[in-house]
Parts: C-alpha cells; structure tokens; sequence
C-alpha cells in the first residue's frame, strides 16, 4: 500500500544523507550477528533482481537476503526476457512494481536504472552499473567499521582503474561516511570530474577529503584501507592489453602494503586476478577482509532494503 510519500530508490552512494548511511550501517551490524532479526518481507512479498550482466556475489547475497528477510527473491535474467529485444525499461518497471516489493538491478548504463526508477512504484536498488557500484561500497563501508570500529577520519586509497564504478563508488560512499578517500590511478584512468566535485562537497561537510593521483607513493603513504578491483570491467572485454599496460605499476603488492599504516587492511570485492591487480600474497594474506567483504553484501543490502521498505511505508 502507497504512503503517498515519494518512493526511496538506491541508484548511487549519495542517495543515502550521512546520517541514513550511518542508520543502514548500523543495522547491517546488527543483522551480521542476528540475520533473522528484521522481517519486513513476511508474507511471503517478492523482490525482483534481474541481471544483465553476470555474478556470483550479488546474486547470491540479494537471494539468500531476501529470503531470511521474509520474502521471495525473483532473479531474473534478462536474456531469458524481452528486456534484450528491446522492451522500454518504463514498461518492465510498471508491471514489476505492481507485484513486487522492490526491484534491483545489475546493468550497463546508469541512465537506464533511473529511467526504470523514475517509472517505478516500489523502490530501485543499483546492482551495479558501468557508473557506480553503491552496494558494494556499503558492505565495504561495513567491512572498515567492523576492522577499525569507526570510519570518520580514516583514509581509503583505491589503487587501479579510477574511472571504474568501484571508484566513484567509494569517493561517493567514502566522503558520506567522512573517509578521506585517495584514488591513486594512471592520468588516462581518472575519475570523472563531476563525480570527484560531488564527492568533494559531500566531504566538505562530513570531514573527509579527496585526492586524485597517479602517484603511488601519495596514494599509499598511512592509507588504513588499500583496495583494487579488476583493470578490465564487464563490457570492456578487449582493452585488456591497453589497460594492463598502464596498471601494472598499480598493482596491490606487499610494497604498496608497506607503505600503509601498520594496522592497514586489504579490500577487493572480488572476482580477483592475482597477480594482476592484487598479488596472491596479499590477498591471501593476513591484512586480507576480502571474505568479510563478501559476506558483508548480505548483511549492507538486507540493511538497505528495510530501509528503503520503511520509508516507502511511511
Ligand atoms: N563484487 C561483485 O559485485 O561480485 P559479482 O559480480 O560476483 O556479483
């Protein structure tokens, strides 16, 4: 039943003010030590989660999450849809809104995921776009504070590929959460500039910081978290060789790891190329949370669709 309020939708990091980031993350912890305590899905009510490009994680975490919050998790595949033959977005979020909770979805470009959005009556989570990786960046943001028991004022670097949506993910997410956020990344592979202006006034009010720089040494110096992800997105199948090339010197190793706080932890959200931008020694290694991280997709996103499902109930 509509409240009449508008609906919540999670399209990017900065849709949650800092204090709403601060709320879900709190009870993602609290969900991580009790995983049946909220069940806002009783019923049982459905939540779509279509796919238009592949996981293991998220389809994972948004199935087995939906289903310990009560409800039925309907994953779909959109090669097995009429979505591929060119179905308007607007039409396949009208029909899904009127029998589901909530819709997620994992796709290409952003502007898609707000046009399905902006046509939807239940609220829209980003699975994952070319542009943003929100929900990624929540469990990471989950994995730091249970490492370190806070998150403001500690310093994230991003070693890779800094136009990737893991990036604009964690300078959107890290400045909310008041991180001083570092993405250290080849010139040709910087972020886009729209998104290091937003991040930079969101930092501007929570204490945080941004630094963009192909430096290594700038980037890694005292960082308390070092995280990477693949040099090649999904879509981007070809540039390999190109990519590599310039990456290679932004590889996660343990010089890199040196060059951190004692304490520093490691993240990638994985799927990994050791040896490529993480070596195996360090993500098999002690300062490791990538496993953590993984498991934390459940718990953030869990946390997530209760808030999203109690505002849209008013
Ligand atoms: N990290 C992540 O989103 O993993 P999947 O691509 O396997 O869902």
């Amino acid at each position: 039943m509509s409240s009449g309020r508008p609906v919540r939708h999670f399209l990017r990091d900065d849709d949650l003010s800092a204090a709403e980031q601060a709320r879900v993350l709190a009870l993602a912890a609290e969900l991580a030590t009790n995983r049946l305590a909220r069940r806002p899905l009783d019923g049982p009510r459905a939540v779509a989660v279509l796919f238009d490009k592949p996981s293991l994680r998220t389809r994972v975490s948004f199935s087995v999450g939906i289903a310990e919050l009560g409800g039925y998790p309907l994953v779909i595949d959109a090669g097995g849809t009429h979505a591929g033959r060119g179905e308007a977005v607007e039409d396949v979020a009208r029909v899904l809104s009127r029998q589901v909770a909530a819709i997620a979805w994992r796709t290409f470009a952003q502007d898609q995921l707000a046009a399905m959005a902006a046509a939807s009556r239940v609220p829209v989570v980003n699975a994952l776009t070319n542009e943003f990786h929100p929900c990624q960046v929540l469990a990471d943001l989950l994995t730091i504070q249970q490492a370190y028991g806070r998150l403001a004022g500690l310093t994230l670097t991003f070693l890779g590929d800094g136009s990737s949506n893991m990036a604009h993910s964690y300078l959107l997410g890290g400045a909310t959460a008041g991180l001083h956020v570092r993405i250290c990344a080849p010139a040709a592979y910087w972020p886009s500039a729209d998104v290091v202006a937003t991040a930079a006034a969101i930092a501007g009010r929570t204490g945080g910081s941004v630094l963009v720089t192909a430096d290594t040494a700038a980037g890694c110096t005292d960082a308390d978290v070092l995280a990477t992800d693949v040099w090649t997105s999904m879509g981007q199948e070809g540039q390999e060789g190109a990519r590599s090339e310039v990456m290679v010197p932004y590889s996660l190793d343990a010089a890199k790891l040196a060059a951190a706080s004692a304490y520093c932890r490691v993240l990638h959200c994985l799927p990994a190329h050791r040896g490529q931008e993480i070596t195996a020694e360090v993500i098999d290694g002690p300062a490791s949370l990538v496993f953590e991280q993984s498991e934390n997709r459940l718990h953030a996103q869990k946390a997530l669709l209760c808030f999203l499902l109690e505002q849209a109930a008013g």
